[in-house]
């Protein structure tokens, strides 16, 4: 029974990353969504960047808190979940192709850069979030929200059976890259804050979400958790062996032995929203006179 194929996957290979999913995801957790982006209080008029945007789902909750004037710009490294995210697009928001280490902005001009289950693909957050300060205003700031798997438990399960899977999903993540696949830290969450204080944020504020859904379940986060618990197996799953296999994937796909379908059935996972101010103001174009403080390569870039 082991999942040897790569689950949910968008375009660019990335798993967990099909469109489809991503809506279900995320409407499977709006009321927490809705409340994590009040919580980051954007003031009205804003001029904010979804970095790493997907197909669009969090534009409609950042263009009410900015609404009328702001402005939105969606950067994502996918053309197909741009085209998707065109298609629901609204007045006061643009979409570009980008990166979050190059973004298709002018340095020194953005209010709010906030960005959503991304950073878990960051081989070096620390470095990039330093990179993305640059756009931002002197004072502006960088909102990142993120999973974290550590937080993750089902009240009807089995707690060795669970320990075993998340230790050996974890262990995998750690040598994957290795194997060819692409970087992933699904334990991302609750290491934020460090990551925004290292790279030169200031005033960091940690917000954790803890999303607890019971039996009976909505279909979009049943879907969600079977997703989830194919993936924790996905890729051969080389560090669990094919007894606790079989049986977390009982637990999960419709069946007999499905969980989701007892009445005690309880999922508890927390998410985390990290938000820092960048007052590192753009480093001004270097003057003809300040040439021999920097080596000349690195002033023409
Ligand atoms: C899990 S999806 C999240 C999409 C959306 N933010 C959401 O929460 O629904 C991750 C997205 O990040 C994009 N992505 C990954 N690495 C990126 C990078 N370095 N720069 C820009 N986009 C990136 C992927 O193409 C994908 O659309």
């Amino acid at each position: 029974m082991a999942v040897n194929k790569l689950v949910h996957v968008n375009e660019s290979g990335l798993p967990l990353n099909a469109i489809e999913w991503l809506e279900r995801h995320h409407f499977s957790k709006i009321r927490e969504r809705e409340q994590m982006i009040r919580d980051i209080r954007l003031k009205r008029g804003s001029y904010v960047v979804d970095a790493g945007c997907g197909p669009g789902l969090w534009i409609p909750l950042l263009a009410r808190a900015i609404d009328p004037l702001g402005h939105i710009l969606g950067v994502d490294l996918s053309p197909e979940a741009l085209v998707t995210a065109q298609r629901r697009s609204q007045r006061m928001v643009q979409y570009k192709l980008g990166t979050l280490e190059h973004l298709p902005v002018k340095p020194g001009t953005v209010d709010i850069i906030f960005s959503a289950n991304v950073s878990q693909y960051l081989p070096d957050p620390v470095a990039t979030f330093a990179a993305m300060g640059r756009y931002l205003v002197p004072g502006g700031r960088l909102a990142i929200k993120d999973i974290d798997f550590g937080t993750m438990r089902f009240h009807n399960i089995d707690t060795g059976l669970q320990a075993r899977v998340f230790q050996a999903r974890q262990r995998w993540e750690q040598l994957r890259l290795a194997a060819g696949y692409t970087f992933e830290d699904s334990w991302v969450g609750s290491k934020l804050a460090g990551y925004l204080q290292a790279a030169g944020y200031e005033e960091i504020q940690e917000r954790s979400y803890r999303i607890v859904r019971r039996y009976p379940l909505s279909k979009d986060f049943r879907f969600y958790l079977q997703g989830i618990a194919e993936w924790f197996v996905s890729e051969g799953a080389p560090f669990l062996d094919g007894e606790n296999l079989t049986n977390w994937l009982q637990c999960f796909l419709d069946g007999e032995r499905c969980v989701l379908d007892q009445y005690t059935f309880v999922s508890e996972e927390t998410e985390f929203v990290v938000t820092g101010v960048w007052n590192k103001p753009y480093p001004a174009p270097v003057s003809f006179f300040d040439m021999s403080a920097r080596p000349l390569e690195e002033a023409l870039v």
